[in-house]
């Protein structure tokens, strides 16, 4: 996938997971035997992205370089830590990697979500194909927690971020695959009242202007976003019992790495 590069957004304040985030980045918490970030990490590998880009607080540069550079040296994968001066919202993403993304087209994974699918790979290998832009989504019983798609004929009217009354509830998760044609749409949106650059503005502008594909997951597909403890306990208790069951391993960020090098 030479021209799409893959970026994990691990910044934040972690709010939620006090006290623990005051010393650790969230992302760096386990979800059950590895860091969390590993998860998203393996996502966009076994989606065949061979560069990527992790944005995170300028504290925490070194702890993920630290983890992670020994890994990827044996690799042929090329990784980047990047800082984000403050949590200025998901969608200053764009502007932050706007120099080393040099065109390409963009596959965005929250850091603090983790997905799991039979064919999920496929899926997203299926979506970073196609000409539109898109977002994956997930139908859940607290929509109002998220950003929420307002749907009509199987086309998105608007997504509305943390609805105060029901919408509906297909939400969005946090993987976004962003074109280049798209992304420049970014440079419009200003920051939201609760002073973020808004990834739900980025995504309503591509509706108005462009075309923004939804890919529903499917039955049977797992997504947790692990932003509070009741989260993280119960993304920790399904990869348990998921490795334990199948005897397989998810999320093994060196293994992958390594079957990709000497498939390659
Ligand atoms: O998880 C899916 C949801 O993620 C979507 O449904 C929402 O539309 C989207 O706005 C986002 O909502 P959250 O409230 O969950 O976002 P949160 O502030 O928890 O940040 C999500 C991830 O992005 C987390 O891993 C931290 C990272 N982040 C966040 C901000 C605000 C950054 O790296 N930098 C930032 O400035």
């Amino acid at each position: 996938m030479k021209n799409v590069i893959g970026v994990i957004m691990a910044g934040g304040r972690g709010t939620r997971l006090d006290p623990l985030t005051r010393i650790i980045n969230k992302h760096l918490l386990p979800i059950y035997q590895k860091p969390m970030i590993y998860y998203s990490l393996s996502n966009l590998i076994l989606a065949g992205i061979k560069e990527i880009i992790i944005v995170t607080n300028p504290n925490d540069v070194l702890n993920f370089k630290t983890l992670l550079d020994p890994i990827f040296s044996k690799s042929d994968h090329k990784l980047t830590v990047i800082k984000q001066e403050k949590p200025n919202g998901i969608a200053e993403v764009f502007r932050l990697i706007e120099e080393s993304r040099n065109r390409r087209d963009v596959l965005l994974h929250l850091g603090d979500n983790l997905f799991f699918g039979h064919d999920f790979t496929t899926r997203i290998i299926s979506t970073i194909s196609k000409k539109n832009s898109a977002v994956f989504s997930y139908r859940v019983k607290d929509p109002n927690a998220f950003g929420v798609i307002k749907m009509h004929k199987n086309r998105v009217i608007e997504i509305v971020e943390k609805p105060k009354a029901f919408i509906s509830d297909l939400i969005v998760t946090g993987l976004y695959f962003y074109k280049d044609h798209d992304i420049k749409l970014s440079d419009r949106i200003e920051f939201s009242e609760r002073g973020e650059l808004e990834i739900t503005d980025v995504n309503n502008l591509i509706v108005k202007n462009s075309h923004l594909n939804v890919v529903e997951l499917q039955r049977g597909d797992i997504w947790y976003d692990c932003g509070t403890f009741d989260d993280l306990a119960n993304a920790t208790q399904f990869i348990k019992f998921a490795e334990e069951r199948h005897s397989l391993q998810i999320g093994d960020l060196e293994e992958i790495l390594k079957k990709m090098y000497l498939r390659s």
